[in-house]
C-alpha cells in the first residue's frame, strides 16, 4: 500500500508542476499578443499540455487503487473527490484554452490568467490538508 501512496504523490507532483506552469504561459502568452515569441508559447503550452495528461491519469489510477484496493474511505474522501473532479474540470479547461491561444482565439488579459494561476494552489492545499489531516 505504500508503494501504491508514494507513486501516487510523485504524479500527482509531476501533474502539479504542469498546473502551475501552464497558466504561467498563458499569462505571458497574454502578455505577448502574436508573433514569433507568441508561436514559441502556443508549442511550449502543446507539449506541457500533452505531457501532464498521462500524468494526471497516474494520479487518478493510483488513487482510485489506494481508495477502493485497500478499502480507505470516509468523509474527507468524498470532500477531496469533489475537489479532484474540479480539478479534471480546470484540467480539460486548460486544454481548450490551449487549443483558443493556439487559433489566435485568445480575447483575455494576463490579469484573467494569473488570477486563473491561484485556482490549483487553492485545490492542492485543500486536498492535502483533507487527505493529511483527515477532519471529518
Ligand atoms: C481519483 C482521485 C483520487 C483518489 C480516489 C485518491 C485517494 C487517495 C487515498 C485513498 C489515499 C490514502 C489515504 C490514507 O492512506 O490515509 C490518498 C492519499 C493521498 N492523496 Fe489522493 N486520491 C486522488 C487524487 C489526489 C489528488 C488530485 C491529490 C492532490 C491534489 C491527492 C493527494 C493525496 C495525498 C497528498 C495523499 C497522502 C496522504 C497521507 O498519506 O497522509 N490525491 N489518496
Amino acid at each position: 500500500m505504500l508503494w501504491i501512496k508514494a507513486l501516487h504523490i510523485i504524479f500527482m507532483v509531476s501533474w502539479f508542476a504542469g498546473l502551475f506552469y501552464l497558466p504561467r504561459l498563458f499569462v505571458n502568452h497574454a502578455m505577448a499578443g502574436t508573433g514569433e515569441a507568441a508561436d514559441r508559447l502556443a508549442l511550449m503550452e502543446a507539449k506541457l499540455y500533452r505531457f501532464m495528461a498521462p500524468l494526471a491519469v497516474l494520479t487518478l489510477v493510483f488513487g482510485t487503487w489506494l481508495w477502493l484496493g485497500y478499502g480507505i474511505s470516509g468523509g474527507w474522501l468524498h470532500a477531496k473527490l469533489a475537489l479532484v473532479a474540479v480539478l479534471v474540470a480546470y484540467h480539460l479547461y486548460c486544454g481548450k484554452l490551449v487549443r483558443d491561444f493556439r487559433a489566435g482565439r485568445n480575447r483575455r488579459s494576463h490579469v484573467f490568467y494569473r488570477w486563473f494561476n491561484e485556482m490549483p494552489v487553492l485545490i492542492l492545499a485543500a486536498v492535502v490538508i483533507l487527505a493529511v489531516v483527515k477532519p471529518f
